[in-house]
This record gives C-alpha cells, sequence and structure tokens, in this order.
C-alpha cells in the first residue's frame, strides 16, 4: 500500500508517504517518507524521538493512517471493570508509563481521571506531552525507570497511585520486565493496572521480551488479576496486514517480588 497525506498542524505543514514494500516489515523496521518544507527524509516508525518533535506527525502516522485504537481499547477496558466493581474513575491517581505525547493520558481524563503522572524514557516525549496536551498529566518525568535519579524515585514512592497504564510500549526493545516491575511496584495493593501487548508476545515459544512468562507467573502466583482480556487489531501495519494485540485489565493484588527479575531477561 501506498499512501501520502499531508496535514496542516499548529503551524509545522508536512506529508507522509510510505513506501511500495513486497511483503510485512517488522513493525519496529516501518517507515515511511517525510516530507517537511524543502526536506525530505526517512522516519523510523520506533524512532520516536524524531517523531515527537514533528507536531502532528505521531498522530498523522499512527492514528490517522494506521488506524491504532489501543488507547480507546484500554481504557475502555479499564473503565468497564471500574464500573463492575462500584469504582469511581475521578478516584484513580494514575501513573502511565511510556505515555508519549499524551494520547492515553488524554482518554483517561475524557473517563474522568483528574491525577496523572506520565513517564517516557525520551525528552521529547516529555516536550511534545507538554506541548500537544498541556492539561493532562500534572507532573511528566522523561527518565529511564531502571536507573532513575533519586527525587523521581522518591517523588514516584510517595505519590499515592492507584492505577498502572502502560500502552503500546511493552517489547520491541521498549519497557523491559525491570523498567514495568519497577512501575507496577509504585502502585498501592490492591490497585489497577491496564496496559496491551502484541499477541505473539503472550504466547510460550514466540516471545523474547519475558512479558508472556512474566505475566503469567503475576498471575499464578496472586500478584495480578487479570479482569477482562480483549484481543483486538492495535493498528494496520503499511502493507495494511491488521496487526493484533491483547488489551488487558487487571487488579494489582501484590508488588513483584524483585528476586523474580532475572528470570525474566
Ligand atoms: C508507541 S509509543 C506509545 C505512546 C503512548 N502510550 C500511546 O499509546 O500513544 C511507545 C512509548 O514508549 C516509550 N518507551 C520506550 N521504552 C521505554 C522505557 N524503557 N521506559 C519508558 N518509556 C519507554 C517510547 O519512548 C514511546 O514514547
Amino acid at each position: 500500500m501506498s499512501k501520502s497525506n499531508s496535514l496542516e498542524h499548529t503551524d509545522v505543514v508536512f506529508s507522509v508517504r510510505f513506501p511500495n514494500v513486497d511483503e510485512t516489515l517488522d513493525q519496529d523496521k516501518e517507515w515511511c517518507w517525510l516530507t517537511l518544507g524543502d526536506e525530505r527524509r526517512r522516519v523510523r516508525f520506533h524512532d520516536y524521538n524524531e517523531v515527537y518533535q514533528v507536531p502532528g506527525l505521531y498522530e498523522k502516522i499512527f492514528y490517522e493512517m494506521l488506524k491504532c485504537n489501543s488507547p480507546e481499547v484500554v481504557c475502555r477496558l479499564l473503565d468497564g471493570e471500574l464500573k463492575k466493581a462500584g469504582f469511581d474513575a475521578r478516584k484513580l491517581n494514575v501513573l502511565d508509563v511510556g505515555a508519549g505525547n499524551g494520547m492515553v493520558g488524554e482518554r483517561l481524563k475524557f473517563m474522568g481521571v483528574s491525577e496523572l503522572v506520565g513517564i517516557d524514557i525520551i525528552k521529547e516525549a516529555k516536550m511534545a506531552a507538554e506541548r500537544d496536551r498541556p492539561d493532562v498529566y500534572k507532573d511528566y518525568f522523561a527518565e529511564d525507570l531502571t536507573d532513575l535519579n533519586p527525587e523521581t524515585h522518591q517523588a514516584l514512592e510517595t505519590e499515592p497511585f492507584n492505577c498502572l497504564t502502560t500502552v503500546a510500549a511493552l517489547g520491541f526493545g521498549d519497557i523491559p520486565p525491570r523498567a514495568f516491575t519497577q512501575a507496577y511496584n509504585y502502585i498501592a495493593s490492591p490497585g489497577w493496572c491496564a496496559f496491551n501487548i502484541k499477541e505473539s508476545f503472550l504466547s510460550e515459544g514466540n516471545d523474547d521480551t519475558g512479558f508472556c512468562k512474566l505475566i503469567r507467573k503475576m498471575s499464578r502466583e496472586g500478584v495480578l488479576e487479570i479482569l477482562a482480556q480483549e484481543r483486538y487489531q492495535h493498528r494496520i501495519a503499511i502493507d495494511g496486514a491488521p496487526l493484533h494485540y491483547i488489551a488487558i485489565a487487571a487488579k494489582k493484588l501484590k508488588d513483584i517480588p524483585k528476586e523474580w527479575l532475572p528470570e525474566f531477561e
């Protein structure tokens, strides 16, 4: 599929064209042509630092052209479980991990959540969230969860989080089990947790991210109770092929023991 699209977002005008590809590229190899003013260059989708620097580019590629609907699906699943439990979304204090430019935070706000903190490993994500969705997060840290500076750790430790969200950010060399564990353990027990992950990363034999084993063990050992799970089309690939993910809404029951970590790395 070859597609061209242009967008005027704030005062930046750009256009995006997908290359013609004969076969489905791995998700972390997909790229597009970006034309910005007189300049035309290749941008790999997973080079988020480049993508976030152009206002509207992330939304254009992933949400408009590739039909991503993961923030909506994951937040809807969470909202459904909150309603079943009679828990008011306004009482959530959420740590949104791999928050990017705030698409998930925006959805959570729409659900009624008012207390939200974002964290992402790249500074361009924080800058984009502050630029594009300045009212979503009360705080946003651009840091690596596996190597936090002591003040950030202190701030996260003291914040009474009762919900973790992480959307389109597990696996693919993005958030590893160690970073997920660090974030998970900032959430109170009992608490809430909602995330998604590529379907193949949840099937044994196909998972080199460690998440398949980690999530199964969390469930088996009473660390996490899966309340709802849904297989859905996360987005399409640039050749139009569907990419399926699993969305999960769960209850956090207790912390992940740090001693488990070597098993998942
Ligand atoms: C596909 S984007 C998803 C952004 C947002 N959650 C959404 O759904 O629109 C993945 C995000 O995960 C972030 N990320 C990757 N590795 C990370 C890590 N180790 N810790 C925190 N964020 C990470 C990336 O920088 C990127 O912003």
